[in-house]
């Protein structure tokens, strides 16, 4: 078991009045495994992550339950504690692509950071280390890519930055929120593929969150479905496909737009 999470719950207090953002959230995940959260806008599934990377830590949010990684509690680390974990176990890529690149550092850079953080490497060991992660998250030319600022590059190459970033200090726990929902659908596709390369490769497990049932199921073997912060139904992703148990299932298979199969194909622009 790498990671266990047990009852976990994030509420929130807005003007005096509580909140609960998540509710009672728990999952088990193997080693190298790859697992979907699914749920429409406001369910909870952003939250469940952020609390998962102990990103929540404030006196108005109250965390609870249990996030087990490798047997460590990581809603019970100090902040210093958690710092070793975050980016070297486990790794989180942002929903937001276009925002969580910063425009005035150079693509290298950024892919770099998380090695100044956590190693003492010389800057060609960091470089070496960079061109690899790049190459692994599948851009092209990662040399020429290097000195590259984030505004030269498209949104599926930028988030591969992202993924290069994510992964660059070898996590066994990859969380990728909503990676692929400000791409197209060709784009989509193609990161999906290198996600799935990268796990394969390098046993990475996945925890690939998504409001789109269809894109987790080209992915995932399992899913959770997650609404107004409670889990409604969960199990292999082909199960909960062919028969949903909620109706509220049945309407995130029904409302996904209308989809091209999910393989290759085509150029990331
Ligand atoms: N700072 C905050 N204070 C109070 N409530 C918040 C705050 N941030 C988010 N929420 C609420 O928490 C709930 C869960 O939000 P969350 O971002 O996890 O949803 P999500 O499933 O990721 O949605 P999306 O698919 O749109 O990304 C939402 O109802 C949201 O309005
Ligand atoms: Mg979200």
């Amino acid at each position: 078991m790498m990671l266990d999470v047990r009852g976990l719950s994030v509420v929130f207090t807005d003007r005096g009045e509580p909140f609960t953002a998540v509710d009672n959230f728990s999952l088990r995940m193997d080693r190298g495994e790859i697992v979907g959260i699914v749920g429409e806008s406001g369910s909870g599934k952003s939250m469940t992550a952020h609390a998962l990377m102990g990103l929540i830590r404030r006196s108005e949010v109250a965390v609870s339950g249990q996030a087990l990684f490798e047997g460590a509690d990581l809603l019970a680390l100090s902040r210093e504690e958690l710092r070793r974990y975050q980016g070297r176990d486990l790794s989180i890529i942002f929903q937001e692509p276009m925002t969580s690149l910063n425009p005035t550092m150079r693509i290298g850079r950024q892919v770099e950071e998380s090695l100044r953080i956590h190693e003492r490497l010389s800057a060609g060991e960091r470089r070496a280390r960079a061109l690899e992660a790049m190459a692994l998250a599948g851009l092209p030319d990662p040399e020429g890519l290097y000195r590259q600022w984030p505004h030269q590059l498209s949104g599926g190459m930028r988030q591969r930055v992202m993924i290069a970033a994510a992964l660059v200090l070898r996590p066994r726990l990859l969380i990728a929120d909503e990676p692929t929902t400000a791409l197209d659908v060709t784009i989509q596709a193609q990161i999906l593929d290198t996600l799935r390369d990268i796990n394969r490769k390098e046993g990475t497990a996945i925890l690939f969150i998504s409001h789109d049932l269809g894109v987790v199921k080209a992915l995932c073997r399992r899913v959770v479905v997650m609404k107004q912060g409670k889990i409604v139904e969960s199990g292999p992703v082909d199960e909960v496909f062919r028969h949903p148990k909620e109706d509220y299932t049945k309407l995130l298979i029904a409302s996904r737009p209308g989809r091209k199969k999910l393989k290759g194909g085509g150029t990331d622009g």
